[in-house]
């Protein structure tokens, strides 16, 4: 999903990291198209179908827009397709890789503007759930946004803003951001509040669960206290950050962290379901 379990995972990433020495230096790797089977296309047409009847009222307007650029929704895509319409208009590239990677690389990727794209899909029986991204989560959840001007420049200022917080000792801190964004994001948009984070966009469950239901807290989106705040990976987040423009999220992200970074060391850290009096509640 992100650099969040990149690394910091107990058990060792899904996928093959040698294939006969196709693995770069960089992680990356060509997508092994010939690899899948009548089988995983259908797979990945039937989550397409299922996500993307899902999608009016629930995610922002922005993903619904370029949602189309993706291409083929009967089977998986060819990355290079993508390619074709994602470079011309925002100088992005997806980039094939074996699974999850070390944060370095990541954040090195992303500030290239290249994203790792994961090229396995789940199996048959994981249709409702994974916990490690595959090529469903990564592709439909996070690249129709890099089309979007402001939050591919976010995506790439992300990028440089983690091999800083690696060089500062920061990766946990800012990774938690990183899962309350880029992963777990609501936006607030004039007909309400939308999903706009990857893990919620690829996950049926949690596309209504995050924008409809009153059980998780939605609270405005302020630095210091989502980078104080853990997280589950294996359940339906307990709270959501909320911003008001991918503008806002990238004018707030801008300063220099290293400061921040030192506040948090002294902050205790929070459980995923606090609330805290400062914390400014969104209704729905
Ligand atoms: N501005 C942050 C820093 O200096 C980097 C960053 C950019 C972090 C965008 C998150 C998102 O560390
Ligand atoms: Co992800």
């Amino acid at each position: 999903m992100g650099a969040t379990s990149y690394g910091a995972s107990e058990r060792p990433p899904r996928g093959d990291y040698s294939r006969d020495g196709k693995v770069a230096a960089d992680y990356t790797c060509p997508q092994n198209y010939a690899a899948y089977t009548p089988a995983d296309h259908d797979t990945y047409r039937r989550l397409y179908e299922r996500q993307t009847a899902l999608l009016p009222g629930l995610a922002c307007d922005e993903f619904i827009a370029a949602l189309p650029s993706l291409g083929a929704k009967n089977r998986i895509p060819r990355f290079e397709e993508i390619n074709d319409k994602l470079t011309p208009a925002t100088g992005w590239e997806v980039v094939a890789v074996p699974g999850l990677i070390p944060e370095v690389p990541f954040f090195t990727l992303l500030a290239n503007r290249k994203f790792p794209v994961t090229d396995w899909i789940r199996k048959p029986e994981e249709f409702e759930y994974i916990v490690e991204p595959d090529v469903f989560h990564d592709l439909f959840g996070h690249v129709p946004l890099l089309f979007n001007p402001v939050f591919a420049d976010h995506m790439q200022a992300y990028g440089a803003g983690g091999l800083k917080a690696h060089r500062l000792g920061a990766c946990e801190q800012l990774s938690r951001l990183y899962w309350y964004t880029i992963e777990f994001g609501l936006i607030k948009q004039t007909d309400g509040l939308r999903a706009y984070g990857a893990g919620i966009l690829s996950s049926s469950g949690e596309l209504v669960h995050a924008v409809k239901s009153p059980e998780p807290k939605r609270i405005a989106l302020d630095l210091l206290r989502t980078m104080r705040t853990r997280y589950k990976i294996d359940s339906y987040q307990q709270t959501y950050f909320v911003i008001n423009s991918f503008q806002q999220l990238f004018d707030m992200t801008a300063p220099d962290f290293t400061p921040l970074y030192a506040q948090l060391r002294s902050l205790a850290e929070l459980p995923a379901d606090a609330v805290l009096a400062e914390d400014v509640l969104v209704v729905r």
